[in-house]
């Protein structure tokens, strides 16, 4: 339970602006990452061309920069921004999603 704690408030804050992703958009979210972002960090997210970005890995990042980074790309490196296709609470979710351990 302690561990939903910064999750649900991440789901509280969303939605009071309107923009909370809705419920099968999650659904597409979760694919996205082992998708698109697996073609690069590896289908177990354990690295490949991009880093690990398992939840270890990831625990030097707060959220506020793992959202900048998957928004804003790394410049200079193959890490693209993601800014085109997701909105600040779709990338909320997905950084979410990554430190939480929920992915694969
Ligand atoms: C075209 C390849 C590519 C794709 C696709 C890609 N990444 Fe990356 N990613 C990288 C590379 C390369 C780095 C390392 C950048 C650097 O050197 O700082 C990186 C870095 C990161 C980091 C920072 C890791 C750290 O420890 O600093 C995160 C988080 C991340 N990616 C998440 C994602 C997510 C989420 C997606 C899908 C929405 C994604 N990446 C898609 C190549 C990719």
């Amino acid at each position: 339970m302690l561990r939903l704690a910064p999750l649900l408030a991440l789901l509280a804050a969303p939605a009071a602006a309107g923009a909370l992703p809705p419920l099968d958009r999650a659904a597409e979210l979760e694919h996205l990452v082992r998708q698109d972002c697996g073609a690069c960090h590896g289908m177990t997210l354990a690295g490949g061309l991009g880093p690990d970005i398992r939840p270890a890995a990831l625990a030097a990042l707060d959220r506020t920069a793992l959202v900048s980074v998957i928004l804003d790309g790394r410049p200079g490196t193959a890490m693209p921004p993601w800014r085109p296709l997701l909105s600040e609470a779709e990338a909320a979710w997905i950084a979410e999603y990554l430190r939480t351990g929920d992915a694969p």
